[in-house]
């Protein structure tokens, strides 16, 4: 499955989720998730993501990889997005951010 990482953190650009055949994103306050029942590894989101925060689970960077159950995880509370909707406001000053998993609201 693909996994979505830190970097969409106070960004969500959304890009991705109009790309997306099955509709696996599933939106939060400050993040989309990718939920893996959903995804079939088509990786067309990958290239759509401007801060390139969309990674294939076997790719992920090490200091990432909690971000593969977090996905799971949250894929089950939150609702299907599957039209691009207006980035966050500052989601420009957000994206030259790197350590900012603080920042997730659930
Ligand atoms: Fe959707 Fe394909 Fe991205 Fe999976 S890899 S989330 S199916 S666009
Ligand atoms: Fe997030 Fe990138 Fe999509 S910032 S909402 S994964 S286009």
């Amino acid at each position: 499955t693909f996994v979505v990482t830190e970097a969409c953190i106070r960004c969500k650009y959304t890009d991705c989720v109009d790309v997306c055949p099955t509709d696996a994103f599933r939106e939060g306050p400050n993040f989309l998730v990718i939920e893996p029942d959903d995804c079939i590894d088509c990786a067309v989101c990958v290239p759509e993501c401007p801060v390139n925060a969309i990674y294939a689970d076997e790719d992920v960077p090490k200091d990432q990889l909690d971000f593969i159950p977090l996905n799971e995880e949250l894929a089950k509370d939150w609702k299907t997005i599957s039209r691009k909707i207006a980035a966050l406001p500052d989601a420009d000053e957000w994206a030259k951010v790197e350590q900012k998993r603080e920042q997730l609201q659930r």
